[in-house]
């Protein structure tokens, strides 16, 4: 592999507006939500391929894309994702794929002189009995959670291989590992979607039936984090701009919510007048999932956007761009 002379800086992102940047997976929920950020700040130059354009999984067509345009930041939201069934039925396409896409993104990027690239994982990097809040410092002290660990794995090589160009080659690759994410653009399929999304749909379709009740499975007792995707992109420009280091850092608002919590909140959001009922017989789940995101905090990055707030910004797509359809 041929060496290039990377020079690691910061503080440079914003200064330059017509940069070109190539933002992958830009329709999926991250990446839309990054190109939107990206726009309002007044960037011009976004070089952007949907998956049918170029397959990231092609090595070669990979290449001859980065040699053609030779973008000077990438940020590399394309992903093969997907929830415990598609993991379980999938393994190979969850390991495979992605190992394929970062594998040929970081390397090609590297290659042709990117300036600096932002990786992106997720929680399910953590072994599955991490303390909580997980601290970075989690990453690889256990055994997985075996429902995903072929995207987990996949996702670790992603972090190591990063860390790997910045030690042989003093280049500027980072990673961020965000919580769980919502918003314009997520998955509202009825089999295959978040919680958070899932009852939204359902408080949803339920309003429309004039339903009495909505059941949902456990006690709701179980603390998660969520955070809206315009609030990731948010922290994705600030990495850009004043991150530079070896280790991956945690993206999260540091604010838990009971699942109970969550659903009355959604249901307030969507205007569903029935009775919210708990199935108590059915499972929990795990009780409590945080990430600490104390070291990005303590750069000065902050969440802006309320739960409350984000939910009807989302309902508010969903009506317009899933109802409708
Ligand atoms: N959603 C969350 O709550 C969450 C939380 C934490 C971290 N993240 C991370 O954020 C990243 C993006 O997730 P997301 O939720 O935005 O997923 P998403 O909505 O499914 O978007 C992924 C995008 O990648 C594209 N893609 C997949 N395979 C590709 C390929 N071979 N070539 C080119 N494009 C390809 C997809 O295009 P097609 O749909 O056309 O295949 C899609 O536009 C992932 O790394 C994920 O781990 C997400």
């Amino acid at each position: 592999m041929a060496e290039t002379n990377h020079v690691l800086a910061d503080s440079f992102f914003l200064s330059d507006k017509s940069v070109k940047i190539f933002v992958a997976g830009h329709r999926g929920l991250v990446g839309s939500a990054i190109v939107r950020k990206l726009k309002a700040l007044g960037f011009t130059n976004l070089v952007l391929r949907t998956h049918a354009e170029l397959d990231l999984t092609r090595q070669s067509d990979v290449e001859s894309f980065f040699a053609a345009e030779k973008p000077k930041f990438v940020i590399l939201a394309a992903a093969k994702v997907g929830g415990i069934h598609a993991n379980n039925t999938y393994p190979a396409n969850f390991i495979g794929l992605n190992l394929q896409i970062q594998t040929n993104v970081v390397d090609s990027s590297y290659r042709h002189n990117v300036k600096k690239l932002l990786f992106l994982g997720s929680s399910c990097i953590y072994p599955k009995f991490s303390p909580q809040p997980i601290p970075e410092s989690a990453l690889l002290t256990g055994p997985l959670e075996p429902t995903n660990e072929w995207y987990a794995v996949a996702k670790i090589a992603g972090i190591k291989m990063c860390q790997a160009y910045r030690i042989q080659y003093n280049w500027d690759a980072i990673s961020g590992m965000p919580t769980n994410l919502y918003g314009p653009n997520d998955n509202f399929h009825p089999e295959n979607s978040h919680v958070l999304p899932a009852l939204m749909r359902r408080f949803h379709e339920a309003k429309m039936a004039a339903a009495k009740e909505v059941v949902v499975w456990g006690t709701g007792s179980p603390l998660r984090e969520f955070m809206h995707v315009d609030d990731l992109a948010d922290a994705v420009v600030f990495l850009m701009e004043s991150y530079s280091d070896l280790e991956h850092l945690n993206v999260g608002s540091g604010k838990e919510v009971s699942i109970k919590e969550l659903a009355e909140l959604v249901k307030e959001v969507v205007g569903f007048e029935g009775e919210l009922v708990w199935d108590s017989s059915k499972p929990d789940g795990t009780p409590r999932k945080l990430m600490d995101s104390s070291k990005l905090l303590g750069l000065g990055w902050r969440p802006k956007i309320s739960l409350k707030d984000g939910l009807v910004n989302t309902y508010k797509w969903y009506l317009e761009n899933v109802v409708k359809q």
